[in-house]
């Protein structure tokens, strides 16, 4: 396995969150429902897909990974060498590290030796860009990335105003787990602060360790933003990238897209 970085080096103005948020990602990603659900679908798409899979934003490697052992070959791209870090040791374990090839790269500067039949972008990551003209740059770069008539797949979750008016600025638990190195219990606050005019999310988020009485013994803090996108915006964003709709669905199992879908998983494609 190969990790690259692009020429020019990684684009400065977006900063690696994810590095922040190593310790404690594949916790909640254990305890994470959309995780649970759009897993086998990613993984069956990587499978059936006639050549080379480009995940965009590959994290730890959970889905890649798992493509890799049907026999794929994956370019997994992410900015935070942490994630790229827990990629390369969990192909390595499951033994398709010669099969998961790694570039460190922003999005926005992301070149390929060679276009590609897919590239997906899971998990809701196409939220992370929340500048819209970030978007537009790395749709262009998924563009310029396909074979003509591939595909580009990918989700987001639904905003809903309910939901966020209930949440905005309120702490919850989002995973509570035994660190595996201190063996101290940990919980895990998020808190989402909502900017309604920009369609963002100010995320403060922090872990408490605490030792064997309940009593804190660490706290750490960390913070990364987020964005929603509305069906209408992503598809004007998607065709003046150049990309045709193929199918948004409503769920990772191919039900429609109804008003009360909380994801749009979208089927792009680039003309033949
Ligand atoms: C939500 S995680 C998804 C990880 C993986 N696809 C999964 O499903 O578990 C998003 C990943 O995208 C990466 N990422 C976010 N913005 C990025 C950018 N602008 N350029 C490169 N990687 C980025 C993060 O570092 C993180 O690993």
């Amino acid at each position: 396995m190969m990790l690259e970085r692009p020429a020019g080096g990684p684009i400065a103005t977006m900063s690696a969150e994810y590095d922040d948020f190593g310790d404690v990602y594949e916790q909640c990603i254990e305890q994470s429902e959309i995780a649970r659900r759009n897993l086998p679908f990613y993984v069956r798409l990587g499978a059936k897909s006639p050549g080379t899979v480009v995940e965009l934003g590959v994290g730890t490697g959970r889905i890649a990974v798992e493509v890799a052992r049907r026999g794929k070959h994956v370019i997994g791209v992410d900015n935070s060498l942490r994630m790229l870090d827990a990629c390369r040791r969990r192909a390595a374990e499951a033994g398709v590290a010669d099969s998961v090839h790694l570039i460190h790269s922003d999005f926005r500067a992301v070149t390929l030796a060679e276009p590609v039949p897919l590239v997906t972008m899971p998990f809701h990551t196409i939220c992370d860009i929340a500048e819209p003209s970030d978007r537009a740059q790395v749709l262009r770069r998924v563009a310029d990335s396909l074979l003509p008539g591939g595909r580009f797949v990918f989700d987001h979750f639904v905003f809903d105003a309910e939901l966020a008016q209930r949440y905005d600025n309120v702490p919850h638990i989002e995973a509570e787990y035994t660190d595996p190195e201190t063996g101290r219990e940990v919980i895990f606050w998020t808190c989402g602060i909502y900017d309604l005019e920009d369609q963002r999310i100010r995320v403060v988020a922090w872990s408490d360790e605490l030792d064997r009485d309940g009593v804190l013994v660490r706290r750490r803090y960390r913070r990364y933003t987020s964005c929603w996108i509305e069906t209408e915006q992503m598809l004007a964003e998607l065709e003046a990238a150049g990309l045709e709709v193929e199918a948004v669905y409503g769920d990772f199992d191919g039900t429609p897209l109804t008003e009360d879908a909380a994801v749009n998983v979208w089927i792009a494609r680039k003309p033949s």
